[in-house]
């Protein structure tokens, strides 16, 4: 169906997405989430591309997949047991993952080091939000998916997501676009 994006997905991704099943995994990033991340990689050859949320590893398989030969992506996750998914799937010399504190890894990177943030985790969307954002290079894209109700989100979710929704567009240094695409998506670019 024209669309529905899981039938151009790169090949590791059905595995993973298996796993993700299996392990009940319950945050999972959908295919047209993650079809649109490629296609933002691609469009930053030799660029560094930053997730922060590997989950067991469904964006991240998207993203790699748009990544040009010189390009790179660093994967971070606090959960060693969805992140071993990701690092037993996807294994390609551009790919690195980390196991730390999201917060932690975006505090001690220079501003102006990425070209692509994926902000799937509180760190880097609902916490310190503004060092994520000074991460972005000029022209680098910031993207943060589930801006629309969820099942899972937490009780009072939805008073957050207002608050980063306006915070973001009050930025004077951002151009932003929200889509009713997947579970809501925000792409962001910094000027
Ligand atoms: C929404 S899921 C990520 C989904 C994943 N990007 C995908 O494509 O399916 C959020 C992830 O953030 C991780 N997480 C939660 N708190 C974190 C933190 N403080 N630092 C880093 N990762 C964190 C969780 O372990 C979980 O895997």
């Amino acid at each position: 169906m024209f669309g529905d994006n899981e039938q151009v997905a790169p090949a590791a991704w059905a595995a993973i997405q298996a796993r993700t099943i299996a392990l009940g995994f319950d945050m999972p990033s959908e295919a047209n989430t993650g079809s649109l991340l490629r296609l933002l990689a691609a469009s930053k050859p030799g660029g560094r591309m930053l997730e922060l949320g590997t989950g067991t590893g469904l964006a991240t398989a998207w993203l790699l997949d748009g990544l040009s030969a010189a390009a790179s992506l660093v994967s971070v996750d606090v959960d060693p047991v969805v992140q071993d998914v990701a690092r037993e799937a996807l294994k390609d010399d551009r790919l690195r993952f980390v196991l730390a504190d999201g917060l932690d890894y975006v505090m001690a990177q220079p501003p102006g080091s990425f070209d692509l943030i994926f902000a799937d985790a509180w760190p880097g969307k609902y916490e310190a939000l503004d060092h994520t954002l000074a991460l972005l290079k000029r022209g680098g894209l910031y993207v943060i998916d589930d801006m629309l109700p969820q099942p899972n989100w937490p009780e009072g979710h939805q008073t957050r997501v207002d608050a980063l929704v306006s915070d973001l567009r009050a930025r004077p240094d951002l151009t932003m676009v929200s889509m009713g695409w997947a579970s809501g998506l925000i792409v962001a670019a910094k000027g």
